[in-house]
């Protein structure tokens, strides 16, 4: 086979499989730019830029909510990281991008442009519904008459299908992620303990000690993180417990919850079963937060299937997408979709 990747570009990561390397790499999606054009930084180094650059550097997100709010700068960081993992063997070489399914086909077609409005000419270039490439990243077998529910939760979006026979029976993308539980955070910590912290600190808050129910230990963990205080209007030291943490987010993810149980009660019965027998399928970034998996299942009654490789399903779906002749046929071409 040729070289072939399989791109995921999400909010907060871009992923990409490598079939050389049969390797996932993954950078953040954020974007460094001086005079106006000029990339100064992309991944893991323009984020870390995030919240400190100086007004003449311009940290940026390419996507927003899942679609893709910023071509040209998309565009460029995409080449750079792939071009460094091809090595000089892009040309020629076998795309398939992971789409949601629940947006316009023009904002699709922005994603096969990323190659086809390119100078580097690949030899194919697929797309492939996110949901379908999640399911497989999770090792199902998507083509059988069985109902397969499955939430990907990420950071600007979570998207949640119903699955049968190879086909989306239900999909539906809400515009809720991991971003906005540390958004939630910075206005809890102002709002409670008059403490100004940025969307980072938020964020190491959320990934360390973050928990979706209560923490019945008594040896509660906690994290000291610096702020500044409203009052005095000095940056301060100070401890926040796994339980400050999770005061500040339970509210949002109650409600992600109940958007679930609400897209439940849409699953035709005999497909609900089969979702009822098999359970939830829980993956995405932001599907690591502790004990998320139990409260799915407080609220729905229905038992949770956490992935094991969370951060990275899309892509490893796309692998199989990619090398498996079962599955190739999940990915189909834009040209002859609509455009032809
Ligand atoms: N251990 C963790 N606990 C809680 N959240 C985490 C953890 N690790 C990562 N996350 C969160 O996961 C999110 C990123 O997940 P993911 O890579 O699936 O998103 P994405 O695919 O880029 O976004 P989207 O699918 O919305 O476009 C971030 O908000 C990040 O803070
Ligand atoms: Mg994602």
């Amino acid at each position: 086979m040729s070289n072939a990747y399989g791109i995921d570009m999400g909010t907060v990561n871009l992923k990409i499989y490598n079939n050389n390397t049969d390797d996932v790499v993954s950078v953040k999606n954020t974007i460094s730019i001086v005079e106006k054009d000029q990339m100064y930084a992309y991944g893991d180094s323009a984020y870390s830029m995030f919240e400190k650059a100086p007004e003449s550097i311009d940290v940026s997100f390419p996507i927003v909510r899942g679609v893709i709010a910023d071509f040209d700068n998309m565009q460029t960081m995409l080449f750079e990281v792939l071009e460094k993992e091809a090595k000089g063997r892009l040309k020629g070489s076998d795309v398939v991008i992971a789409v949601p399914t629940d947006i316009t086909e023009v904002e699709k077609k922005a994603f096969y442009d990323m190659f086809a409005k390119s100078k580097i000419k690949t030899h194919s270039v697929c797309l492939c519904e996110k949901t379908l490439a999640v399911a497989l990243g999770l090792g199902l077998d998507i083509t059988e008459p069985t109902g397969i529910m499955v939430v990907d939760f990420g950071g600007d979006t979570t998207e949640i299908s119903v699955i049968s026979l190879g086909g989306l029976v239900l999909t539906e993308l809400l515009p809720f992620g991991g971003n906005m539980l540390d958004d939630a955070i910075v206005t809890y910590m102002k709002r409670r303990y008059n403490l100004v912290i940025g969307r980072k600190t938020a964020c190491q808050l959320k990934e360390k000690i973050g928990s979706a129910l209560p923490q019945q230990t008594s040896s509660e963990e906690s994290m000291v993180i610096v702020g500044r205080d409203v009052v005095s209007g000095l940056p301060i030291e100070m401890p926040v417990s796994a339980t400050m943490v999770y005061e500040g987010i339970k509210d949002d993810l109650t409600n992600l919850c109940n958007s679930i149980k609400i897209i439940l009660e849409k699953v035709p019965p005999e497909l609900a079963k089969d979702i009822v027998h098999s359970g939830i399928y829980l993956t995405g970034g932001s599907s690591q937060i502790r004990d998320l998996n139990t409260l799915f299942t407080q609220v729905t009654n229905i038992k949770v299937n956490s992935a094991e490789y969370a951060a990275d399903t899309s892509v490893r779906g796309l692998k199989r997408v990619l090398t498996d002749s079962k599955f190739s046929k999940f990915g189909y071409s834009m040209k002859t979709r609509i455009f032809s």
